[in-house]
């Protein structure tokens, strides 16, 4: 009877007499809407609610009975249920109910839809980001891409320094030549000079023949010196030496060679403070930072959360060969409560958990990584103290106690007023409040 009301709205339909036949259908064809008597032989309705919506929260799952109560209609909304109706209805009742559901699964489609043609078009030369901060990045690239010798690029880690540095070579007139990457923090403090340089046959023990260096592999091309605060002091002269004179000398030859490289460092260190500190050369510094390109941390980057989001569920997606639409709403604000201190690779790896651990098509906070979960509940808002008599007393009041109580973290203080990180930041400047 029921298949035969649901006909008028265009809709495919499976029914099935055995609940558990049914869900298993459910597994293996996610559905928009599940439609479930409550009383039935085996499996009840509430049970086959609570197996749905563990399964896949995107799911709706309307329940009708004859034995109608207010408790198992409430007890059914508390789990989950989309709807409860109460039989017998006539078809047009059936029908009035479920079009609004269908309505908003078209509507979610429809907004997935628009949020992945939006994600095609806010991305730069391998860079995801539609937000004020990687405009001006964006900006930088290209101004600086045809013309740098060598530059810095800093930036806490996971925020990207490898892609920014990737695009400044793909933009630039080297394109064509090699892009050559050198982590400095992976290698032995003795074997850098001849990593950079190059040895000729017995420059040292081991040395049982010439071996070209990162400089000549990276000849009309781009050498990225990535964690360039963990090269050792000795070979930074070096370095600087071959920056200025565009030549290098392979270890143990006097022989000097010329190269064409595009030079660019990337650290996540302070280099400031390493040349207080003399881990750190002041020449060599001011040689690679005329230059310097600032990556921006994600949580200055609302926007990105969502598009960065999207990008990798659709790429883990792809590589685990499972249907994933989105997360859920309770899902995305887990997201956004984040501070994200390990940034964008940080997201990445939050997404790929989820990715694997998903049942149906939509991620729901028990699929991501427990740490999110159980990081500190945000602590109430502090009241206003009722000394402070103006409302700009009260305001700096406020300021100060919800910065005390988040030790400083201005988006944590944000949060806890309920206000954006620019509003807060505003609000600090004009009563010049610093942390
Ligand atoms: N804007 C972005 N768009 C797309 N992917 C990004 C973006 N920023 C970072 N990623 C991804 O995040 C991960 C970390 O990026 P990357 O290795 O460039 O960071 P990093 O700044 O070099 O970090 P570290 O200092 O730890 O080396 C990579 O998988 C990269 O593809
Ligand atoms: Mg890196």
């Amino acid at each position: 009877m029921m298949e035969a009301a649901l006909q008028m709205l265009d809709v495919e339909t499976h029914c099935f007499t055995d609940p558990e036949e049914g869900l298993e259908f459910i597994f293996e064809h996610p559905p928009q809407i599940v439609l479930t008597d409550l009383v039935m032989p085996g499996l009840s309705g509430m049970e086959l609610l609570e197996r749905v919506v563990e399964f896949d929260p995107a799911i709706d799952v309307v329940l009708t009975t004859a034995y109608y109560s207010t408790e198992s209609a409430v007890e059914a909304i508390r789990k989950g249920a989309a709807d409860y109706l109460d039989k017998p209805f006539p078809p047009h009742v059936l029908r009035t109910r479920l079009e609004p559901l269908l309505a908003r699964h078209r509507a979610r489609l429809n907004a997935l839809d628009l949020e992945r043609s939006l994600a095609d078009h806010a991305s730069f030369a391998g860079l995801i980001g539609n937000s004020p901060p990687m405009w001006h990045l964006y900006a930088h690239i290209q101004r600086i891409a045809p013309h740098y010798r060598t530059l810095l690029i800093t930036g806490a880690t996971g925020t990207g320094k490898e892609l920014i540095a990737k695009a400044l070579h793909q933009l630039g007139p080297v394109s064509s030549g090699p892009f050559v990457p050198l982590n400095c923090s992976a290698i032995v403090e003795t074997l850098f000079e001849s990593e950079l340089f190059g040895h000729v046959k017995g420059a040292f023990t081991g040395a049982f023949q010439d071996k070209a260096g990162m400089f000549e592999h990276a000849h009309n091309g781009t050498l990225l010196l990535d964690e360039i605060g963990d090269m050792p002091i000795s070979t930074q002269a070096k370095l600087l030496r071959a920056l200025q004179n565009q030549e290098i000398q392979r270890l143990g030859s006097l022989q000097s060679r010329k190269v064409n490289v595009r030079v660019i460092a990337a650290t996540h260190h302070d280099l400031r403070a390493m040349i207080a500190e003399k881990t750190f050369r002041q020449d060599l510094f001011y040689r690679l930072s005329m230059i310097e390109l600032k990556a921006p941390p994600l949580v200055d980057r609302d926007a990105d959360l969502q598009l960065l989001t999207r990008h990798f569920i659709a790429r883990f997606a792809t590589q685990f060969n499972k249907t994933i639409h989105g997360l859920t709403y309770r899902a995305q604000l887990l997201l956004r409560q984040h501070d994200w201190p390990g940034n964008v690779r940080e997201l990445e790896n939050v997404i790929g958990h989820a990715c694997i651990m998903v049942m149906g098509t939509m991620i729901d906070v028990t699929d991501l990584p427990d740490y999110l979960r159980h990081s500190d509940p945000v602590p109430a808002a502090p009241l206003a103290s009722p000394e402070a008599s103006t409302l700009d007393e009260q305001e700096r009041r406020l300021l100060n106690d919800a910065l005390a109580q988040t030790g400083g973290n201005q988006s944590g203080a944000a949060r806890l007023l309920r206000i954006s990180r620019d509003t807060l930041r505003y609000r600090m400047k004009k009563h010049k409040l610093t942390v």
